[in-house]
């Protein structure tokens, strides 16, 4: 497998998929909900996971398709190549604000991510990394993060997990927002992981993701030492909904010691 290559290759086809949710903009979405009326997908959603479907099998026959949208044929196992896809992470800020929403893949082989990419689509930039080459954000390389003290720390956390849930003690987590310096919530768990493996965010958390939320970014994660795991503090689960905590090497542990009790 010519890693290169494939780099390359699933570059130009995030960017032309970029191109394509742009000009989706004017002719008109058709939204609906799915699991709740806040889950929401739109027609572009569907059309840009089948663009993907489309271009990747037509070029590379063998490689297996796990999408957020369901477009392909079922993914219950990792062997070989499987892109994990979300061809659009943040779809209630696409449909609300038409910004702040990104295009996400990791390509893994055998299990093993290799290929991790968040794409923000209407700043054209492009976060990603090649495992065990690097991590860049557009033409720079990112550098390994530098340790924050938790006090100082600034964490990415949706204000459902602070309000009594079935999930989580969000009293617990009541106390990690008093302790840390602030906190910030921007409605795409991809931009989220994005902005903590560039040091703007410290941590982020969720009761709650999917493979493709966090596929490539735990990839990129790895490059810049960012630790990504559930809440148990062990491997996501790559073809199952999981808890997930990715933050700086400095305070990940500190925050599921202390601050974390699942119920
Ligand atoms: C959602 C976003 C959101 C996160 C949800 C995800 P979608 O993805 O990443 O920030 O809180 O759990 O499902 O549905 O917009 O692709
Ligand atoms: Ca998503
Ligand atoms: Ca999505």
């Amino acid at each position: 497998m010519d890693i290169t290559k494939l780099d390359h290759f699933a570059q130009a086809l995030i960017k032309e998929a970029g191109e394509r949710i742009r000009s989706a903009f004017s002719y008109d979405l058709v939204v609906e909900t799915k699991s709740n009326a806040n889950d929401l997908v739109t027609n572009i959603d569907r059309e840009t996971e089948l663009f993907f479907i489309e271009k990747i099998t037509a070029q590379h026959p063998t490689h297996r398709i796990f999408g957020e949208e369901g477009m392909g044929k079922p993914v219950t196992f990792l062997e070989g190549v499987v892109w994990i896809i979300d061809p659009i992470d943040g779809t209630m800020n696409f449909v609300k604000q038409h910004r702040h929403f990104m295009i996400t893949i990791g390509i893994f082989i055998d299990g093993v991510g290799k290929l991790g990419y968040i794409y923000d689509v209407m700043r054209d930039d492009l976060f990603y990394a090649i495992a065990g080459v690097g991590a860049w954000y557009n033409d720079s390389p990112l550098r390994k993060l530098q340790p924050v003290k938790l006090e100082e720390a600034v964490i990415g956390i949706n204000a459902n997990w602070v309000t009594p849930n079935d999930k989580i003690n969000h009293e617990k987590l009541i106390s990690l927002i008093r302790k840390v310096r602030g906190t910030r919530s921007y409605g795409s768990a991809a931009m989220e992981i994005a902005f903590v493996v560039t040091g703007k965010l410290d941590a982020y958390l969720s009761m709650r993701l999917s493979p493709w939320d966090i596929g490539g970014g735990t990839i990129i994660a790895t490059e810049v030492g960012a630790v990504a795991t559930n809440l148990n503090g062990e491997y996501f689960d790559f073809l199952n909904q999981d808890t997930f905590l990715i933050g700086n090497p400095a305070i990940h542990k500190e925050i599921l010691e202390k601050y974390i009790e699942q119920l």
